[in-house]
C-alpha cells in the first residue's frame, strides 16, 4: 500500500479546494498540466498575452503569447505522438539549454502522456546514462551541443529509440535520430491528447541521496492544484506580473516553479539562457521590468559580493516581490536585499520530493531573519525525535523535518526502487532528510540535512555518484566526498583519495583524477580540492564515516566516535 494517504475530498473542501475550484477540477476526471498551461489559459481569453519572453547570452530575444505556446506544445505534441512514434507513460528525456524548445517540450510531453524527465544539460557522460538507464528512457530531446554525450550514452541504453534533436540543420543524423524543427512543422491548432487521469505519471526528476545512484522523484499531474496555489500565495502573483525564476528546468524549480506554477495562473515569465553575472542579471530585471523574482542564496551571496553600489546603476523599481530556495537564506541577505531592492528576499522551503513549497514566509507575514517561515496551509509539517518517530514538541528543539504525505504534489514513488521509497516513511511522517527546530511562534529553522548529500550552490550532489566516478581512475583504491565550507556555494565538494600501492602523487595525478571526473559528471560536482590519505574513517563494518570528515573540514566535533564505530 502507499505510504501517500490523499483524501481527495480535501481537494475538494480543503485547503487545495480553492485550486480545485480556479483549475474546474473534480476528483475523478481527467487533469493535464500541459493543457492547464496553454489551452486553459486561451479559453479563458489569454490567448494574447505574453507566456514567454525568452533571451539568450548573445542576447537574441523571443516572445511567445500564450496561443503560440498552446499551438506550439499541440504542434510538438503531435510530432513526439505520430513523428517520434511515442506513447503515453513512456519517459522522454529533456537534455536542453533554456532553449524555447525545452519550455515547450515539457509541455508536449505531458499532453501526449508521456513522462517528462529533464536533464541537466551540463552533466558528463556518467551522470546522463545512469538516469537514462534507471528511467528505461525511450527518448531524449536535445540540441546539437549536447548530441555526442546523448550518442555516447546511447550505445549502451538499448531501451533508447529515438534522438531528437532540435536545432539539427544539415547536420547528418545516424539512424533513429530524428530533426525537430518546430518553426517549419505544421501548426497544429487541435491536438486530440490524451486525457491524462490526475494520478497519471508527470514528471521524473532524479535526486541525490547518500547511497546508491540517485533516485527518480516521480511526480502526477494532480500536483498542478499544489504548484498553482503555492505560486500564487507565496510567490504572490497577480494577472500583470512579470516572473523570473532563476532556476534550469533540469532541477524541480525550473518545473514547479519555472514552468508549471506561473503559467497554470497565466503569468508572463522571462526566461533568461545565461549563465550567471550580476550586471547581466541587473539588465535583465531592468528590460523586462520583472516584478516577482524567485532566486537562490547563492546568487544572492554573489551579487551581494558585486556590492549595492552596482543594482543602483540599474531601474529596479518594477520589483515588488523577492522569494529564495535551495539552501538557507542568511539573516544578511535578506538584510542586504532590503536595503538594496527596498524589500526581503522570503525564504521559502521544499524539495524534489514535495513537488511544491511546504514551508515559507508567506507575504505579508513577518519576516525572522534567518527562518524558514511556517508551513504552507493544507501541509502539515512538524519535527520529529529522530528515536521515537513522534513530533519533539518542544519549541527549540531540533530533529527531524517531517511532513504528512496528503498533500497533492508529493511525490508517489522512486521510480524503480520502492524500498528507497518505503525508507522515507515513518509513522505516517514523510521524512524530509533535513534537520530543523520550531520556536514559539511556529517558524521553522533549518539546522542542516540528516544524510552526507553535499548542497552545492543549491544543487544536491551524492557523494556515491562522485566516488563511483573516481573509481574509474586506475591509480584510484578508495575514495570519499564530502562538503566543505565555502563563502559563496555554502557547500564545495572536496575529495579524499587512497590511492593504490605503489602510486604516488604528484600533479599530473591529480590533474588526470580531475579530468576523469569532467567527462563524467557535471562542474558542480567536481571537487574543489582533493586530499590524498593514506587511509579513510570506517566503521567496523567498512562503512566509509564521511561524518568525521565532514566534521573536520567545518571544525566541529567529531562526536562520539566509540558509537559509531559500532555501526
Ligand atoms: C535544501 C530544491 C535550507 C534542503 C527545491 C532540501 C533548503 C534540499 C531550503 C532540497 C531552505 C531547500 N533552507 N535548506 N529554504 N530549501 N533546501 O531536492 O536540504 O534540489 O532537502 O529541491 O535543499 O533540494 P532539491
Amino acid at each position: 500500500m502507499s505510504p501517500v494517504t490523499l483524501e481527495t475530498d480535501r481537494f475538494v473542501h480543503g485547503a487545495w479546494g480553492e485550486a480545485a475550484h480556479d483549475l474546474e477540477w473534480h476528483p475523478g476526471r481527467p487533469l493535464n498540466i500541459g493543457w492547464h498551461c496553454s489551452d486553459r489559459l486561451c479559453r479563458l481569453g489569454l490567448g494574447e498575452k505574453p507566456a514567454l519572453l525568452w533571451e539568450d547570452h548573445q542576447g537574441n530575444a523571443r516572445r511567445y503569447t500564450f496561443d503560440d505556446l498552446r499551438v506550439l506544445t499541440n504542434t510538438m505534441a503531435e510530432y513526439l505522438r505520430h513523428a517520434a512514434g511515442l506513447h503515453p507513460g513512456e519517459r522522454i528525456c529533456l537534455f536542453l539549454d533554456r532553449v524555447p524548445e525545452l519550455y515547450f517540450g515539457f509541455l508536449a510531453i505531458l499532453k501526449m502522456g508521456g513522462i517528462a524527465q529533464p536533464l541537466f544539460s551540463a552533466f558528463g557522460d556518467d551522470s546522463l546514462w545512469t538516469r537514462l538507464d534507471n528511467a528505461g528512457t525511450a527518448a531524449v530531446v536535445t540540441q546539437r551541443k549536447h548530441l555526442g554525450k546523448v550518442r555516447r550514452a546511447r550505445e549502451r541504453l538499448p531501451e533508447l529509440r529515438a534522438v531528437i534533436v532540435v536545432d539539427a540543420g544539415d547536420l547528418a543524423l545516424a539512424p533513429g535520430e530524428l530533426a525537430l524543427d518546430l518553426e517549419r512543422l505544421p501548426r497544429v491548432e487541435r491536438f486530440a491528447g490524451h486525457a491524462t487521469e490526475a494520478e497519471a505519471p508527470s514528471v521524473l526528476h532524479y535526486t541525490s541521496g547518500t547511497t546508491g545512484q540517485p533516485k527518480g522523484a516521480q511526480h502526477v499531474h494532480l500536483s498542478v492544484l499544489g504548484q498553482y496555489l503555492t505560486a500564487r500565495r507565496v510567490l504572490d502573483l497577480r494577472p500583470d506580473d512579470v516572473y523570473w525564476c532563476n532556476a534550469d528546468p533540469g532541477w524541480v524549480t525550473g518545473t514547479s516553479y519555472g514552468i508549471i506554477g506561473p503559467w497554470a495562473n497565466g503569468i508572463t515569465q522571462a526566461v533568461l539562457d545565461a549563465g550567471f553575472q550580476s550586471d547581466r542579471w541587473y539588465a535583465f530585471l531592468e528590460k523586462y521590468r520583472v516584478t516577482v523574482w524567485y532566486s537562490a542564496p547563492t546568487a544572492i551571496r554573489l551579487l551581494m559580493r558585486d556590492g549595492s553600489e552596482l543594482a543602483r546603476r540599474y531601474d529596479l523599481s518594477a520589483l515588488r516581490h523577492l522569494a529564495s530556495v535551495g539552501e538557507p537564506l542568511n539573516p544578511e541577505a535578506v538584510v542586504w536585499s532590503r536595503e538594496t531592492f527596498g524589500r526581503p528576499f522570503h525564504d521559502t522551503y521544499w524539495q524534489t520530493e514535495t513537488g511544491s513549497i511546504v514551508v515559507a514566509n508567506l507575504p505579508g507575514m513577518e519576516v525572522k531573519p534567518g527562518s524558514m517561515g511556517k508551513p504552507f496551509p493544507g501541509v502539515t509539517a512538524t519535527v520529529v525525535d529522530p528515536q521515537s518517530g513522534e513530533p519533539v514538541g518542544q519549541p527549540g528543539r531540533a530533529g527531524l523535518l517531517a511532513l504528512r504525505p496528503d498533500f497533492p504534489s508529493i511525490i508517489r514513488s522512486y521510480w524503480r526502487n520502492p524500498e528507497a521509497f518505503a525508507a522515507k516513511f515513518r509513522n505516517g511522517w514523510y521524512l524530509t532528510g533535513d534537520r530543523a527546530s520550531i520556536d514559539g511562534d511556529g517558524y521553522f529553522w533549518f539546522v542542516g540535512r540528516d544524510d552526507d548529500v553535499i548542497n552545492t550552490g543549491g544543487h544536491l550532489v551524492g557523494p556515491f555518484e562522485i566516488e563511483s566516478a573516481m573509481l574509474e581512475h586506475p591509480a584510484v583504491a578508495e575514495s570519499a566526498a564530502v562538503a566543505k565550507p565555502d563563502p559563496v556555494n555554502m557547500e564545495v565538494v572536496k575529495a579524499f583519495v587512497v590511492l593504490k600501492p605503489g602510486r604516488e602523487v604528484d600533479d599530473e595525478l591529480e590533474l588526470e583524477i580531475m579530468n576523469t571526473l569532467r567527462k563524467r559528471l557535471s562542474p558542480l560536482a567536481m571537487p574543489q580540492e582533493i586530499a590524498f590519505v593514506p587511509s579513510l574513517p570506517k566503521t567496523r563494518s567498512g562503512k566509509i564515516m564521511r561524518r568525521v570528515l565532514r566534521a573536520q573540514e567545518w571544525g566541529e566535533p567529531v562526536g562520539d566516535l566509540s558509537t559509531m564505530m559500532e555501526d
